[in-house]
């Protein structure tokens, strides 16, 4: 038996980094899943990882800010699973480096619009589905960022902010009703978002390396396993909660 095994799991952002990972663990562990995100190509690489091991993984095209498109992956999510048990609300992108004043302003609003209003999205129409089911468990992906703030990132670090305001709230509501709300908040991870600012930034590698007590960045399979646990029974107590996996930045 798998941590997931009979689960019916949606991840959003699971074409690369922590989505995909996460995606393939949960399928390891026996979930069956829908793979949501931009990219086709990159959903259907990682679906035929996920099948090429035997496991179950339908892709569906979504843009987490548009809501109507959000309640379309729901309705392919149920019809496609038969219902669902669990989901990971990680599509996020960081936006430009940018001084608070000067940020500009469509950049604000889409950061705040994927990262924040998608994850809001995302539960409004994942929690009646988990409703359906009699329980369930929700995962989103906040950020070491929602806690402390970091130069040139305003909408970054406002939205994942809120992303844990939403969690928690949406915990209080739910939590009584056998859903479970939860937040992951990685710490810096080699992914295509941070391996794209390093190149462009000379020595932003040696920076983040050393601001991190662990000495090292994550892998994005380092965070999927908290989302994992998250989303099986076995973190049946854990409700509200902001799992922070980031190698020690936040204990300085
Ligand atoms: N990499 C890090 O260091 C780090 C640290 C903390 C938090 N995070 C968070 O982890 C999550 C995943 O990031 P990652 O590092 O794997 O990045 P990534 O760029 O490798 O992957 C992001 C995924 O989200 C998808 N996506 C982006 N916008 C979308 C939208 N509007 N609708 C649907 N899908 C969309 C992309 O297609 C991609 O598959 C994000 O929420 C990010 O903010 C990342």
């Amino acid at each position: 038996m798998g941590l997931l095994t009979g689960k019916r799991i949606l991840v959003t952002g699971a074409g690369k980094g922590i989505g995909a990972a996460t995606a393939i663990l949960c399928a390891r562990e026996g979930a069956r899943l829908v793979l949501a995100g931009t990219t086709s190509a990159n959903l259907e690489r990682v679906a035929a990882e996920i099948h090429a091991a035997g496991g179950e993984g339908r892709v569906h095209q979504v843009d987490v800010a548009d809501a109507s498109a959000v309640r379309a992956l729901l309705e392919f999510s149920i019809s496609e699973l038969g219902g669902l048990d669990g989901a990971f609300n990680n599509a996020g992108i960081d936006g430009p480096l940018c001084p608070t004043a000067e940020y500009p302003e469509a950049d604000f609003d889409r950061v705040l619009a994927v990262n924040l209003k998608g994850v809001w999205n995302c539960m409004r129409y994942q929690i009646p589905a988990l409703l359906q089911a009699g329980g369930g468990s929700i995962v989103n992906c906040a950020s070491s960022l929602a806690e402390v703030g970091q130069y040139n990132m305003s909408a970054y670090c406002a939205a994942k902010a809120g992303v844990l305001g939403l969690t928690r709230t949406a915990a209080l509501e739910y939590g009584s009703q056998a859903i479970r709300i939860n937040a992951v908040s990685p710490g810096v991870t080699e992914t295509s978002m941070m391996t794209t600012m390093m190149d462009a930034n000379e020595g932003l590698r040696e920076v983040l390396v050393e601001a991190e007590p662990i000495g090292r960045l994550a892998s994005p399979d380092e965070i999927a396993e908290p989302v994992v646990w998250l989303l099986s029974d076995r973190a049946s107590y854990a409700l509200g909660t902001n799992v922070v996996v980031d190698g020690g930045y936040l204990a300085k």
